[in-house]
């Protein structure tokens, strides 16, 4: 017997009751970072090795929390006038004017005379993205420079903050393993004028290669010759030369040349903080007078993002930032942590000419920060994972810190094998 109308009508309301809203959702391209880090992770291998992480890890492969964060952490734990009301849209201004006066130095003038200011934000990310969004938004500029190899989200998080035009300038040359600086220097001197120009100050990631002092000054005089605005990120102040004052040269220079310019301050790293989204970004300007109307701007930015940023790492970074012997301390941490990532470039490069290893090893050293552009191909990179449950980035990035005095024998043993068996 057929339905009738009446039972037809509610055999399709039955139907697309259960039918999915979200049945056309189709997969998103796969995040690198992800698939290596959950391939690391299922691998059951005993000498597996994860050398694909941005993080650092110890000589023991382990996450460090510093000292100095337990005590501060200890010492928030037992506060009893300590609350979790929200932090307003530009979050903490202590831990925004400190971490500015860390980018811009002690003695800044531009600090003095009120011509910067800090947002507190979500990690380097959040940074990079309110940054952005206020360049593209209230600026209007849609036309962004970024290195040819740079960390992957550059281009997604400028794209999603609406830079229409996202456009590369060369930054590694394969051949000599190093900066092409002849790339970059005539790629950023035919940018268009009031294009945003993205630069690392120091530990570039992925290639460990940052620009002499020399070539610092010659970008700045292309950026300042083209109109072109300096978009910093700084993700390893301090993780490259051990000192966070050498790692922030590049931007202090820009500053003493009168340039204005953002920048984006991660302390995921270099404070161990990775979870607690803590970052600044520095806004350098010319006139003050117009720090009140930028701030508004940012507040609506912000409040339609993420309202406010969270509480816990501003607290503990500007605690010990505040604090001269607990920045002192810190300091150490990082003096410790950049001379291990040194000291495991060296033993690396060592072995691998000590075995003589087809191809040239100094870049490994020359290179400096948490990361290795090794030189590795793709090939090698998928024959490290599969025959030797080796983890790194297909562009042959890998994080120095996963390096440790128990695997360094056996990555390097395999680095061999890779590279004489796979052209
Ligand atoms: C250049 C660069 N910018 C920003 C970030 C992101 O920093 P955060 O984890 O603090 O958001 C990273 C992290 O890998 C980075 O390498």
């Amino acid at each position: 017997m057929r339905p009738s109308g009446r039972a037809l009508r509610s055999l399709t309301a039955k139907a697309s009751a259960s039918a999915s809203v979200f049945r056309a959702v189709d997969s998103a391209p796969p995040l690198e970072i992800f698939s290596v880090v959950a391939g690391f992770a299922r691998d059951t291998h005993p000498s597996k090795v994860d050398l694909g992480i941005g993080a650092y890890r110890t000589n023991e492969g382990q996450p460090w929390v510093m000292p100095w964060v337990q005590r501060i952490e200890q010492l928030m734990g037992q506060d009893k006038t300590r609350n979790h009301e929200y932090l307003t849209f530009l979050g903490c201004d202590t831990f925004s004017q400190a971490a500015t006066a860390l980018l811009l130095g002690p003695e800044s003038d531009v600090v003095r005379q009120g011509k910067a200011f800090g947002i507190q934000s979500l990690g380097g990310t959040g940074c990079v993205r309110i940054g952005s969004e206020f360049l593209s938004r209230v600026l209007n500029y849609n036309t962004a420079y970024i290195p040819a190899q740079t960390w992957d989200n550059h281009h997604r998080v400028m794209s999603r903050s609406g830079f229409t035009h996202l456009k590369e300038y060369r930054y590694w040359h394969p051949l000599n393993k190093a900066l092409d600086f002849e790339g970059l220097t005539e790629d950023l001197s035919s940018a268009p004028k009031y294009s945003v120009v993205v630069l690392h100050p120091c530990a570039h990631n992925p290639t460990g290669c940052d620009p002499t002092q020399e070539q610092w000054d010659r970008i700045a005089d292309i950026i300042q010759e083209r109109k072109l605005f300096p978009f910093f990120d700084t993700a390893y102040q301090g993780l490259a030369s051990g000192d966070v004052d050498q790692d922030a040269w590049a931007v202090r220079h820009f500053v003493k040349r009168e340039l204005e310019l953002f920048c984006a301050q991660s302390f995921s790293k270099s404070c161990g903080l990775y979870g607690e989204r803590i970052g600044n970004l520095t806004v350098v300007l010319h006139d003050p007078d117009q720090i009140e109307k930028m701030r508004s701007q940012f507040r609506i930015i912000v409040r339609a993002l993420y309202c406010s940023p969270p509480r816990h790492g501003a607290q503990i970074v500007s605690t010990m930032l505040q604090d001269p012997n607990m920045q002192e301390e810190w300091r150490a941490c990082l003096r410790e942590m950049a001379g291990r990532i040194r000291d495991m470039r060296h033993s690396l490069r060592q072995k691998l000419e000590g075995m003589k290893t087809p191809g040239t090893w100094e870049h490994i050293t020359k290179q400096v920060g948490m990361f290795s552009f090794t030189g590795l191909t793709e090939h090698q990179v998928q024959y490290m994972k599969e025959k030797h449950h080796i983890y790194m980035l297909s562009s042959g990035r890998a994080n120095m810190c996963g390096l440790n005095n128990k695997n360094l024998d056996y990555v390097a043993s395999a680095i061999h094998d890779t590279v004489t068996q796979i052209k």
